[in-house]
């Protein structure tokens, strides 16, 4: 088969080593992929949400299967685009409808859905922009701390956790002005859940459905979860406290009713779903959904996945998930991200990096990086490089993984050194 695979992260290079394995694939093209994903198929020069271009190039290429990466493809409605259009409605494309990517695109949407099928989340009340002042009204009697969160895609900026009334006005006001554009035209007002997070991925065909190792994402930029949010600094697999219990529960309350209400509400979703989660007292609750691989959890989950993945998406395609077994690696994983001096916020690109040579017994997966007229690696994005490594323990897992990024420079490159460490205590 003739693959066409979306996105440019660490999730899309990881995703790329894996398909370009399978005894299925006999080529790969990644749009519009990074340094990394060059070195397993083709980058082709066209954005991963431009459906149009998209289109042509599975046309003119004879590609067979469509992976996209990240939300932005699906969100704009990629899967219907290809059903609706005679000369494209054969060829798979592996993910939600644009209407289960809502459970991403719209929080509005994903809490009413978690409502109507009784999937616990947190409580909330939802404030459009001619509501503005009843929200402040409302914002005056609800108990501290509450997040706020733009009902639309904002970068993954739109959430705020605010510890003050005077904050949380302030905040919702700002989203409610156009802070975030479109995405901010509607507002949630949250009830803050204390608990610890891990997301769970699940695969569907629409009707069955097939549970991936959990894995625990650090999102702060700097060590114990201070500084600024980001996109994931590293990630870890498994997650020490989901036990055998803790994903009895999450299949009861969580997934089942998630999948069972998709179907019920006539949404066609064959693809991944990423829930969030908080586990408060050992009871799961819903964060938020995405429609696809998280990134950087992408790069340990996928290296825990023996099982030909391609293999895998051709059953999800067929409706026949209930039909394979995905065979397992038992060893934990571990990735820690080396990021840009300045990331999440301005930061240089075109730094030369060293060191990948010496890497040993790790995988190196590139986020954000491009090779220079002679062939040398350079930086290109706020996230360069994600450090995975596979072993027996978590910890031999981060320890590999710590001792890789060592090797490796860039002028302003910095990582975190305490991935997994809440976990292995
Ligand atoms: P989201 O973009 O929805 O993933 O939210 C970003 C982060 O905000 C999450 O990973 C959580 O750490 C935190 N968060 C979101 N909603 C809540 C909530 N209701 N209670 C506590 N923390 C939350
Ligand atoms: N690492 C979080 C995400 O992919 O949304």
């Amino acid at each position: 088969m003739n693959i066409l695979l979306l996105g440019s992260g660490g999730r899309e290079h990881a995703l790329a080593w894996k398909i370009s394995q399978s005894p299925y694939c006999d080529a790969l093209f990644i749009a519009p992929g990074n340094g990394g994903t060059q070195l397993h198929g083709e980058n082709v020069q066209i954005a991963a949400d431009d459906l149009g271009a998209i289109a042509h190039f599975v046309l003119t290429h004879q590609i067979d299967m469509v992976v996209p990466g990240p939300e932005a493809p699906l969100v704009a409605g990629i899967y219907n685009f290809f059903k609706n259009r005679k000369e494209l409605e054969h060829i798979p494309v592996i993910g939600p409808s644009a209407e289960g990517a809502q459970l991403e695109g719209s929080k509005s949407f994903a809490k009413a859905f978690m409502q109507k099928h009784h999937i616990p989340t947190a409580k909330y009340r939802e404030f459009k922009k001619e509501q503005i002042q009843q929200g402040l009204r409302y914002l005056d009697h609800h108990s501290l701390p509450l997040v706020l969160k733009a009902d639309g895609l904002a970068a993954g900026k739109g959430v705020l956790i605010c510890h003050s009334t005077e904050e949380a006005k302030a905040g919702f006001s700002s989203m409610l002005n156009g802070q975030f554009g479109d995405a901010g035209n509607k507002v949630l007002v949250e009830e803050f859940l204390k608990g610890k997070e891990v997301s769970i991925f699940v695969l569907s065909d629409g009707t069955h459905y097939k549970i991936l190792p959990p894995a625990k994402d650090y999102k702060r930029a700097y060590d114990h979860d201070e500084g600024p949010n980001t996109g994931g600094m590293g990630a870890v697999s498994p997650v020490a406290f989901v036990d055998h219990n803790f994903l009895l529960r999450v299949v009861d309350a969580i997934i089942e009713p998630t999948i069972n209400g998709l179907l019920q509400d006539h949404i066609t979703y064959k693809g991944i779903i990423y829930f969030g989660l908080m586990a408060v007292n050992q009871k799961p609750y819903v964060i938020e959904y995405n429609c696809r691989f998280g990134d950087p959890e992408a790069q340990v989950i996928i290296p825990r996945i023996e099982s030909d993945l391609l293999d895998i998406f051709l059953h999800i395609h067929q409706d026949t998930l209930n039909e394979v077994y995905i065979r397992l690696d038992q060893r934990a994983c571990a990735t820690i991200v080396a990021a840009s001096g300045g990331y999440p916020g301005q930061y240089e690109k075109g730094e030369s990096i060293t060191g990948l040579e010496e890497v040993t017994d790790s995988l190196i997966f590139h986020a954000g990086t491009k090779r220079d007229a002679n062939g040398k690696w350079q930086s290109n994005g706020g996230r360069v490089l994600a450090i995975s490594s596979l072993a027996a323990t978590l910890t031999h897992a981060v320890n590999c993984s710590m001792e890789n990024i060592k090797k490796i420079h860039f002028d302003n490159m910095f990582y975190r050194k305490d991935i997994g460490q809440d976990i292995l205590l």
